[in-house]
């Protein structure tokens, strides 16, 4: 069972600049909440309560400020610098002793997925007691991902970092979750070409072991991420749409923390009540009540 898990927050944001010139990518807002919160419910969801949150040393403090110990979302944050942008692998190596050993779970910040099945999804990749499962989503733009090719017979045979000439369609989303070799896998990857330990390299290891599960996410399934003005957008714009419809919220950790039973009612109207008179503190007050489902 994986336990743990890291919400990983570097970057320098160049793509969104000058909205990130003085703020950090994954603090912006998606819609009505910080873009972090997104990864975070995910990883609640996959009932990870251990969570370390790498940013740089200039975004850290205000992390810490936003997320606290974690106690209002029954979660425990620890947090890391790292220090350059030299790649998502490397958050193994800054967590090594956080990690301990263990098994592990990654998360980009900046990273959202919605879909109908996805808490079982992620229970089952919680679950595996051995290799590493992630997820391909089927992409217009795969050049910009990393890309994942399968055999006739559906099994992964190829994963390459933004290819430009891919074959396959198959983006592999920021949501990885590995075993207890993690650490030591991630200490054997060299920095590519452009000087980072990729987060591709780590899955290859994974593919070459003969213990990568790829999950395909299909069309119930919505995965962005907001890395770019157009997808910022596009992503606040679907959590809008969603929220406003069916009354149902993305990406609030306050309500998957009550759902996960990782807080009780009584903390949830707390947490609700500090909310003051926002939509968000009015749907989960409503929750908290038990006015809805
Ligand atoms: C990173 C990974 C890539 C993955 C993507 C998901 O890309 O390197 O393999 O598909 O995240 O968001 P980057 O954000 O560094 O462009």
């Amino acid at each position: 069972m994986i336990r743990k898990g890291i919400l990983l927050a570097g970057g320098a944001g160049t793509r969104l600049h000058p909205a990130t010139l003085a703020s950090s990518k994954q603090l912006l807002p998606v819609y009505d909440k910080p873009m972090i919160y997104y990864p975070l419910s995910t990883l609640m969801l996959a009932g990870i309560q251990d969570i370390l949150v790498i940013s740089t040393p200039e975004d850290l403090p205000q992390f810490r400020r936003l997320l606290g110990n974690g106690q209002r979302f029954g979660v425990r944050f620890a947090y890391a610098e790292q220090p350059r942008p030299e790649g998502i692998a490397q958050a193994f190596l800054i967590g090594r002793e956080w990690i301990a050993g263990q098994a592990c779970a990654l998360a980009l910040g900046d990273n959202l997925v919605f879909a109908d099945h996805l808490s079982s999804m992620l229970r089952t990749a919680a679950a595996r007691s051995f290799g590493a499962t992630v997820f391909a989503y089927r992409v217009r733009d795969p050049e910009r991902y990393g890309v994942v090719s399968f055999d006739d017979s559906g099994r992964a045979v190829e994963i390459v970092e933004k290819p430009a000439l891919p074959h396959s369609n198959w983006a592999v989303t920021g949501l990885y979750f590995y075993d207890h070799r993690v650490s030591e896998f991630a200490a054997r990857i060299r920095p590519s070409a452009r000087g980072e330990l990729e987060i591709t390299d780590l899955n290859r290891l994974y593919l070459e072991d003969g213990s990568l599960h790829v999950e395909r996410l299909g069309r119930g399934c919505a995965w962005l991420d907001a890395g770019t003005p157009d997808s910022l957008l596009q992503a606040a714009n679907f959590v809008q749409t969603i929220q406003a419809r069916q009354g149902m919220l993305v990406g609030c950790p306050e309500e998957v923390a009550f759902r996960m039973g990782f807080i009780d009612r009584e903390a949830l109207l707390r947490e609700a009540q500090a909310l003051g008179k926002t939509e968000l503190g009015r749907i989960l007050t409503e929750l908290a009540e038990g006015i809805h489902d």
